[in-house]
């Protein structure tokens, strides 16, 4: 088991990594909350898989506890499923200080945690993420938030977890596919913040490898994000670098209307373009391309996809665009990310030459 405390003044809280802690969860709740009702927040999928070991051990508890579990996927990432959250949480009674916990992947956490940072003005609330995705980026740093036509996760809020528990067992039953989509994200940070996890997941070299190291490579991770998001809590300047791959990546996901690639193969072919921009630009060493392109082979990601439609408008409607400069993440060397800003208009002509 591994432990380690995001230090945000009063809204500090601690992520827990270890292997089957699920079924420990009521005595690492018990520490953080003194809650009369639990409302769990979950889909499906998860709830068939991994529902009853939670439940278990929150029972011992005897608190009265609701379960609402969603369809998987996107689609339950929205306003109509925070109406039914609402509905359902005064049908039960939820006040102030009672608990919320979100038991799934990304979906669920940014879900649950709009909900529950606008359920009575914010109540408290645990994420237990059970994809690698979630247990190496979105559970940890308070992003909350649902998608609307508009786009995606255009609605939403900055609103801490209490408690971040991870059960690195709940990985065991991950598809290769999802399970790759995560990796996409560890190997950002091995490319953005530490050339030492890159050179061991070279060395892992695909998802047995790294289940090997399981625990190591996710409180590294954490590790990474909590110094980010400790630095700049509301995403103003350093926290930036946690997009590198993703502006590219976003282009890749909404030419393919978000349908053929997922996130994490999208930012993994994304950083391979932002490699080979930085390279054209000068800022990143020649060769570092080349070996971001041999670790995603490795670990069954895209090292080519076709760009098609209007890209050039999506990066100009991108929401990191200030003004008429875009910021880009680049790194200056492996293991260390920059925020570049130039014009988009530049940043769109850059870009023509590398795709
Ligand atoms: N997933 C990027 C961030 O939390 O800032």
């Amino acid at each position: 088991m591994k432990q380690l405390q995001v230090a945000l003044g009063k809204r500090s809280y601690d992520i827990i990594i270890g292997q089957g802690i699920l079924s420990d969860a009521a005595t690492y709740i018990a520490q953080i909350a003194k809650p009369r009702r639990i409302m769990i927040v979950t889909d499906d999928t998860v709830k068939a898989l991994h529902l009853s070991k939670l439940q278990a051990s929150l029972e011992t508890t005897g608190l009265p506890i609701k379960v609402v579990s969603f369809t998987p996927g996107e689609g339950s990432k929205s306003l109509k499923s925070v109406e039914t959250l609402y509905a359902e949480a005064f049908d039960f009674g939820m006040t102030r200080t009672d608990l919320v916990v979100a038991l799934g992947g990304g979906v669920v956490g940014d879900l649950t945690g709009f909900f529950a940072a606008t359920l009575l003005r914010g109540v408290p609330f645990v994420q237990i993420p059970t994809t690698l995705l979630s247990q190496v980026d979105s559970s940890v740093g308070g992003k909350t938030g649902v998608n609307v036509p508009a786009g995606k996760n255009l609605v939403g809020s900055f609103y801490q977890p209490k408690l971040v528990l991870i059960d690195t067992d709940t990985l065991k039953t991950l598809s290769d596919s999802i399970f790759a989509d995560g990796m996409a994200e560890v190997i950002k940070y091995g490319c953005i913040v530490n050339s030492e996890l890159f050179i061991a997941l070279a060395k892992a070299g695909g998802r047995a490898g790294v289940e090997a190291i399981l625990e190591d490579v996710i409180y590294t991770c954490c590790d990474a994000k909590r110094q980010v998001v400790e630095e700049d809590e509301l995403d103003t300047g350093r926290r930036m670098i946690l997009n590198f791959g993703h502006t590219l990546g976003h282009v890749i996901e909404k030419a393919y209307n978000f349908k053929d690639y997922t996130h994490g193969q999208a930012v993994a072919y994304g950083m391979i373009l932002a490699a080979r921009l930085g390279e054209a630009l000068g800022i990143t060493p020649k060769g570092v391309t080349e070996k971001i392109s041999d670790i995603i082979q490795q670990y069954h990601l895209p090292t080519e996809i076709q760009i098609t439609g209007d890209w050039q408008k999506t990066i100009l409607l991108d929401k990191k665009m200030q003004g008429k400069k875009l910021s880009c993440v680049l790194l200056s060397e492996l293991g260390t990310a920059v925020v570049h800003t130039m014009e988009a208009e530049q940043f769109v002509s850059e870009a023509e030459k590398i795709l």
